[in-house]
């Protein structure tokens, strides 16, 4: 046998015994099956069809996104209200038409509900930014974060996002 089969037959010997360990011993062994399990799955929501760097795009937006409202949040929460403002405004309107990363012609993609929903969201971190610059107490704004927040959960309950084959 040539070195390199044996080191291919010691390998794959290392992957079965950690994989059947782990299933001796409880531990979920997921090794391949996550595309099973997606199909096995349906995802009912409503599909935005986008090409691969559009995805990535919105999903950096989105994971900035949530580092904003985290920033909100711990802001209020050490009463550094000039942070929190920040924050809020980086979720705001402006903030979102200012950001020159955005793919040209993405949004053309979008229906028209979608971006009514964007846009609403957008919409109501200004308020809250709004109400920040007017004297909102910590609770106030906290009150209107979570329910701003719940835009966040009703999008993500509605949409998908999926590749375009090209
Ligand atoms: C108008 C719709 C909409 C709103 C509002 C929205 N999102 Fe999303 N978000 C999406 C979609 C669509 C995806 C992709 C979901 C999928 O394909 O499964 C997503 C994905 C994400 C992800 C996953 C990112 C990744 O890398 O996989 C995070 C985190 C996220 N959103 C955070 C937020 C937070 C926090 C808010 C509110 C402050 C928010 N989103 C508001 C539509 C929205």
């Amino acid at each position: 046998m040539s070195n390199s089969k044996a080191a291919a037959r010691r390998l794959s010997l290392v992957v079965a015994l950690v994989a059947g360990t782990a299933g001796i011993i409880g531990l979920p062994v997921t090794v391949g099956k996550t595309a099973a399990y997606a199909d096995a799955a349906p995802d009912n929501r409503t599909v935005i069809l986008l090409n691969a760097a559009e995805r990535n795009y919105v999903l950096e937006n989105m994971r900035e996104h949530l580092g904003d409202v985290q920033g909100v949040i711990e802001a209020l929460a050490a009463g550094d209200s000039a942070a929190a403002l920040r924050s809020a405004t980086a979720l705001g309107t402006l903030a979102n038409k200012q950001n020159t990363k955005r793919p040209a012609g993405m949004v053309t993609k979008f229906s028209k509900e979608f971006m009514t929903a964007t846009q609403e969201f957008h919409k109501e971190f200004d308020g809250i930014a709004d109400g920040m610059a007017h004297g909102d107490t910590a609770t106030q704004s906290l009150r209107r974060v979570a329910d701003a927040m719940r835009s966040c959960v009703a999008c993500h309950a509605s949409y998908q996002i999926e590749v375009s084959r090209p």
